[in-house]
């Protein structure tokens, strides 16, 4: 579905994914037994009446590539959202990209297209913590401030727009299950507020570069990625959770370790094993704040990304 007027030059494309933003409920007071991805994207621009007070004159496109739990994401629809943001991106009439989605794996997709998309114009991904029917749903208000953020001049990258925060594809991370304000940036904070319709920028961020193998992500056959699983240290750890991935084909290993990336005891010798036998391993801590410093037993992901980061980051390597 597509919705263009051709007598306004620029525009800013809406592509819809699904989530709670576009999630139904029976009961206006249900918050959590809804289902996500009910409504397409026309319906939610539809629902923010002042959205063209927040365009600067530009013209919305929406376009409604799939209606998933961002739970079940998978690598499939990535690299057909990356394709349609480097699609619109090219175009000149275009000056942003805004995206609906769940906020389940919402970090994982923003990091993929920020290692993917090579561009300097803003690509804001928003999301809600209610479903549209609620009684106050938060998705027209992100939804209104993406807007805002998607038309500043200043905006450039992929961001995260919740709550009237301003993440970076990097720091962000949902840190609630609920609450309205899920998302944090951890200890380098949001990137800037969206505070009555304009942007406070805190930090206008030094963007990471695009990744050597960005072109392979967005044209080679997904069925073909390596498989990379993610691992966690914790008391009573078990080896043969390894052994098991290395024998059913994994080609890589995130591994979130204890503190400053220390891994238990019964894990170190089968995951230097595995590495033995040509899978690639990388280290991040489990910690939630913070990243590891100094030497660990094993390389460890770059940036201080979270292990599950980490793991697009390792993907994206090993698909060379
Ligand atoms: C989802 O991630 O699609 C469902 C949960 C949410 O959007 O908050």
């Amino acid at each position: 579905m597509q919705v263009v007027d051709a007598k306004k030059s620029q525009k800013v494309v809406v592509l819809g994914t699904g989530g709670t933003i576009a999630g139904t409920a029976a009961s206006a007071s249900d918050h959590t037994g809804y289902t996500a991805g009910q409504l397409g994207v026309q319906h939610l621009l539809d629902a923010v009446p002042a959205l063209q007070d927040s365009l600067q004159g530009h013209e919305l496109v929406g376009e409604q590539l799939v209606q998933l739990d961002s739970k079940d994401m998978d690598h499939a629809t990535w690299q057909a959202l990356a394709q349609r943001c480097a699609h619109w991106l090219a175009r000149p009439d275009v000056d942003a990209v805004v995206i609906t989605h769940g906020t389940d794996t919402l970090e994982e997709t923003a990091w993929f297209l920020q290692m993917v998309l090579d561009t300097n114009k803003p690509v804001v991904l928003t999301c809600a913590m209610r479903p549209a029917t609620a009684l106050a749903p938060d998705g027209p208000q992100n939804l209104l401030d993406a807007m805002v953020v998607a038309c500043d001049p200043l905006s450039r990258g992929v961001m995260v727009v919740c709550a009237g925060l301003i993440h970076s594809a990097r720091a962000v991370q949902k840190v609630h299950p609920y609450r309205l304000d899920a998302f944090s940036s951890g200890e380098s904070g949001p990137r800037g507020f969206v505070e009555q319709g304009g942007v406070r920028w805190q930090d206008l961020g030094v963007l990471p570069k695009v990744h050597a193998h960005a072109r392979t992500a967005l044209t080679s056959n997904v069925a073909q990625w390596p498989w990379v699983a993610v691992l966690h240290s914790h008391a009573g750890s078990d080896a043969r959770q390894i052994q098991a991935l290395v024998a059913a084909g994994v080609k890589g290993l995130v591994m979130a370790g204890t503190g400053n990336g220390t891994v238990h005891e019964k894990l170190a010798s089968a995951l230097s094993e595995a590495q033995a036998q040509g899978v690639v391993v990388r280290l991040v801590s489990r910690c939630a704040q913070g990243q590891i410093v100094g030497k660990a037993a094993f390389s460890t992901a770059p940036l201080g990304l979270n292990v599950f980061k980490a793991r697009v980051s390792l993907l994206l390597d090993l698909l060379g």
